[in-house]
C-alpha cells in the first residue's frame, strides 16, 4: 500500500515536472526583466503600450484581451485569453517577453498551429514592454 502511494506521489512528480518543463522560458529570454524597476506599472508607458495594442493585437486578442477579435475567429488555434486574471496574466515577466518576442515560432506553440506573430522584428524591446505593460493589465477590468 505504502509503495503504491509512493508510485503515485512520484508519478505525479513527474507530470508536474513535464508540464513545467513545456513552457519553460528558454534562453535568451529566461530571467529578462523590463527596462527599469517599476516601468510595467508606469502610468506612461501603459498609456503607450495600450496605442500599441489596439494596432497590433486587438485584431486577433481583441479590444479587451479576450481573445476574441475579428481575426480571431477564423483561426483553428484561438487567440489567448489575456484577460483571465488565472491565464496568462499570472505568467512571469520574462514568460510575456519571451512569447511576445518570439510569438508562435517558440515550441509547443509552432507544433499546435500558431499564428502568433514574433514581434521582436516589428516592435523594439522598449515596445515590447510597454505593450506587456498595457496588456497585463487587462486581467484587472472585468
Ligand atoms: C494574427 C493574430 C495575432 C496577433 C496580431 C497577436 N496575437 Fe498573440 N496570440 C495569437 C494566438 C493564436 C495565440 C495562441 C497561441 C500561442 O500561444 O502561440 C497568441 C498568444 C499570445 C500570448 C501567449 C499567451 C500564453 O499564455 O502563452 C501572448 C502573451 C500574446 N499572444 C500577446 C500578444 C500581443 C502583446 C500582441 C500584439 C503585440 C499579439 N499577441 C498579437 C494570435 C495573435
Amino acid at each position: 500500500m505504502r509503495s503504491t502511494l509512493l508510485l503515485l506521489a512520484f508519478c505525479l512528480f513527474l507530470t508536474a515536472c513535464q508540464t513545467a518543463e513545456a513552457t519553460a522560458v528558454p534562453a535568451p529570454y529566461r530571467g529578462a526583466a523590463p527596462p527599469s524597476a517599476g516601468f510595467l506599472t508606469d502610468p506612461a508607458n501603459i498609456e503607450a503600450g495600450r496605442v500599441l495594442f489596439q494596432r497590433h493585437c486587438a485584431a486577433c486578442h481583441g479590444q479587451t484581451g479576450h481573445g476574441d477579435g475579428p481575426a480571431g475567429h477564423t483561426l483553428r488555434l484561438k487567440p489567448a485569453n489575456l484577460a483571465d486574471p488565472f491565464g496568462t496574466a499570472r505568467q512571469p515577466p520574462d514568460y510575456w517577453f519571451w512569447r511576445v518576442s518570439e510569438g508562435g515560432r517558440a515550441e509547443p506553440f509552432h507544433s499546435r498551429g500558431s499564428i502568433m506573430p514574433a514581434w521582436k522584428h516589428h516592435l523594439t524591446e522598449e515596445e515590447r514592454w510597454q505593450v506587456i505593460a498595457f496588456a497585463r493589465t487587462l486581467a484587472g477590468q472585468d
